[in-house]
């Protein structure tokens, strides 16, 4: 390798986040199912969750959150399109495939889907990294898309919710480059899965809290054993956030596990000045509203931190990762000059107020409407996205895009 190409900068050159056509307040379900609302906005740190509409999977949250970087930067060096998920619709086909017609994309690209519960974005990630490395005139997009579901009256159900966030990664990103040094931890823990025949997750929520706090301490130690930043070195960091009090509960684990001071305060909680902040509070604004984004989760965390924090040209952002079963990750970057848009936020949040309230009793009926991939059917027109899901024919999923 080229001493020039070694020092050439790799990372997140654009981000794009999208959601879907409804959206359940969780004050509402509180109040359907006899829990005190203050449970899930305070114990779990959530408002809503969002839901997606008859005519809308993972494909065409993820087609829409691409879009606007395809608008943005044309197919230009795009070669590889990696696209992660925990809620694919086909076991053979890669959901990838379809955004790469719904996009117009050339041919000439390589699809492909990762899978390692919410953990599989930052592999796509890191893959891609690795992809420009070798070649640093490619660009290459990675989309993470999920719906997050689980049984209807069960603990998990609050923490249901549906995004995606697409990058595109690039050698001298505008955004954040990312740094080389990762810490790894896996783990073969029965914390959360879903068998192949079910549509919802099978989640022990106790055992899957305590595996998360495991896997951060363990990436955390891997990456000083690998010549990573150490704490005071780290200006924010991020956490996967299947609820957002969950990151606060990382958050402490790490001050516990590093001896650093560390704010705890989510929005709303009184702040402590002796601590220092981190922008655990900034990184779940989205997140509270979008709920479980599963692979998409943390990278709304970094949106939410890139869209509200003007001061971060030079600073560095710990990210930490973790999908169940379990696969994490810590990793860092470097955030670049010129990176911040001022009208970035308030594109995110016209899109979260658009979403459309679904009452519970009608939420309750879409959760359970699980048609069969073996029949034909249409799928009513509901979304106000760019692609939709139209239906299945002759067994295969059909996507259009709903406007030019
Ligand atoms: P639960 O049993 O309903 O809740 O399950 P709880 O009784 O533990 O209460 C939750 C919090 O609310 C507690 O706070 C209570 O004190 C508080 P904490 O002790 O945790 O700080 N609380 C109240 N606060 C204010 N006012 C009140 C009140 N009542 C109680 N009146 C659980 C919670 C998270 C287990 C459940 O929702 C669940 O199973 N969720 C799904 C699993 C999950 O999200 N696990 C997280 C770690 S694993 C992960 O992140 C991976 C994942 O994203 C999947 C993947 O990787 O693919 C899930």
């Amino acid at each position: 390798m080229s001493a020039s190409t070694a020092a050439t900068p790799i990372g997140i050159h654009d981000l794009e986040l999208a959601t879907s056509h409804h959206a359940v307040d969780l004050g509402d379900l509180a109040h359907s199912n006899g829990t005190d609302p203050a449970k899930y906005r305070q114990g779990l740190g959530q408002d809503e969750f969002s839901f997606p509409a008859p005519d809308e999977d993972i494909i065409t949250m993820g087609a829409a959150a691409a879009l606007p970087i395809i608008e943005r930067h044309g197919f230009d060096g795009i070669r590889t399109l990696l696209f992660a998920t925990e809620s694919g619709v086909d076991q053979s086909k890669a959901a990838g495939v379809s955004v790469q017609r719904l996009l117009g994309l050339p041919n000439h690209v390589r699809v492909v889907e990762f899978k390692q519960a919410c953990y599989g974005g930052t592999a796509a990630l890191q893959a891609a990294v690795g992809i420009v490395s070798r070649s640093p005139g490619e660009r290459v997009l990675v989309i993470s898309s999920d719906v997050a579901r689980y049984l209807l009256d069960s603990p998990g159900e609050p923490t249901q919710g549906a995004g995606a966030v697409a990058m595109l990664i690039a050698a001298n990103p505008a955004l954040v480059e990312i740094e080389a040094a990762a810490g790894l931890f896996t783990d073969d823990v029965d914390d959360f899965w879903r068998p192949n025949d079910s549509t919802t997750a099978v989640v022990d929520g106790k055992l899957s809290v305590s595996a998360y706090l495991d896997a951060l301490e363990g990436s955390w130690n891997d990456l000083q054993a690998q010549g990573g930043p150490g704490i005071d070195e780290i200006d924010r960091i991020l956490y996967h956030q299947p609820f957002t009090k969950m990151a606060k509960k990382a958050q402490g684990h790490l001050a516990a596990v590093t001896g650093a001071p560390l704010s705890l305060a989510l929005p709303g909680d009184a702040v402590d000045e002796t601590q220092r902040d981190t922008g655990l509070a900034t990184g779940t604004l989205y997140n509270r509203r979008l709920g479980n984004s599963y692979t998409a989760s943390v990278f709304a965390g970094l949106a939410a931190l890139l869209h509200h924090d003007a001061d971060l040209a030079g600073r560095r952002i710990g990210l930490f990762s973790y999908g169940s079963g379990s696969v994490s990750e810590f990793l860092t970057g470097i955030v670049q000059a010129g990176y911040f848009d001022a009208t970035a936020a308030e594109r995110v949040y016209a899109a979260l107020d658009a979403r459309a309230p679904l009452a519970v009793e009608a939420y309750r009926e879409l959760h359970s409407a699980n048609l069969p991939s073996s029949e034909d059917y249409e799928t009513p027109r509901v979304t106000a996205g760019p692609f939709r899901f139209a239906g299945v024919k002759g067994q295969a999923r059909q996507y259009e895009r709903t406007r030019d």
